[in-house]
């Protein structure tokens, strides 16, 4: 039997553990904050960002919302970055991701305080990851290491593939799973768009990361059997339904289905997970900033 992660389960598990930082936290007068800031009309970015906000009601955390003109000067991006870094009652930014093309997105990265910087996407926290002693985890690669473990998936010595190399997932996902930890000690292997005879890599992985962003590229012919399967991919692909999409993940799932000994959902599995340990990085920092 091949088990389904459940990734609200596991999302809703981490949103309970919160409590009690939350309760320590009420205690000393403080409510954790998280503001986002959007520069985007696309109507995915602005659904991510509303549900980040109905995200952070759920548990008690004050979400603030900033929204700037897509056409606007960098600028005024740059001075409400300013604005919140030297708030005090702001512990967490988000800045969402993609911007407009005359924003200059590293100088974006690198003007988040690295004590707010909730994605872990600031060089010095990138670093830090990097170096074995993390701050933040992106949100993404630390929801998988939450799943890996309530799946009971033993990292230690495993063949692991990753399989894309953004900074949002594939890199910081790979470091995670290489760390002297619990949940890492993995050999592993990434792979992308240049690499040769990827089924042949993904078939001698005990647990493989999916986030290349093509739909249903890996399928169950590129699986060993009983290999844990993690897809981080969310496609919109046409199709005859009421909006003309449907949501795809990056493993033709059926298929892989067959393969694994467990996988996760698309959607119900990854997605949630991230949502939820960005909750759990914003209750981090305002800890972290209390002392
Ligand atoms: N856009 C897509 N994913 C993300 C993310 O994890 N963080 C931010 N800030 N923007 C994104």
């Amino acid at each position: 039997m091949t088990d389904i992660i459940d990734g609200n389960a596991v999302a809703a598990e981490v949103r309970t553990g919160l409590a009690d930082a939350m309760d320590a936290l009420a205690d000393a007068g403080t409510t954790p904050c998280l503001a986002t800031v959007l520069m985007s009309d696309d109507p995915a970015s602005e659904t991510y960002v509303s549900m980040k906000h109905n995200d952070c009601e759920e548990v008690g955390i004050e979400a603030r919302d900033y929204e700037i003109d897509p056409e606007a000067p960098a600028d005024e991006l740059y001075a409400t970055i300013d604005e919140l870094n030297a708030d005090p009652s702001v512990h967490g930014i988000l800045v969402q991701m993609p911007l407009p093309d005359h924003v200059d997105e590293r100088e974006v990265l690198r003007r988040v305080d690295p004590a707010k910087d909730v994605d872990g996407f600031h060089p010095e926290n990138v670093g830090r990851l990097v170096a074995g002693h993390p701050r933040f985890k992106p949100c993404t690669p630390h929801g998988i290491q939450k799943l890996l473990a309530s799946a009971d998936v033993d990292t230690e010595g495993a063949d692991a593939v990753v399989v894309g190399r953004s900074n949002i997932v594939g890199k910081p996902m790979a470091n995670l799973l290489l760390q002297k930890s619990e949940t890492g000690n993995a050999t592993v292997t990434v792979c992308h768009s240049r690499t040769e005879n990827l089924a042949e890599k993904t078939r001698a992985a005990d647990i493989v990361v999916a986030a290349a962003g093509v739909p249903e590229m890996i399928d169950g012919e590129m699986l060993s059997e009983g290999c844990t399967v993690i897809d981080v991919g969310i496609n919109r692909v046409e199709a005859d339904t009421e909006k003309g999409y449907e949501l795809v993940g990056d493993v033709a799932y059926e298929s892989a289905k067959e393969k694994a000994g467990a996988i996760t959902p698309v959607p119900g599995g990854v997605g949630p997970m991230t949502r939820a340990m960005l909750l759990w990085n914003t209750v981090k920092a305002a800890g972290d900033a209390e002392g």
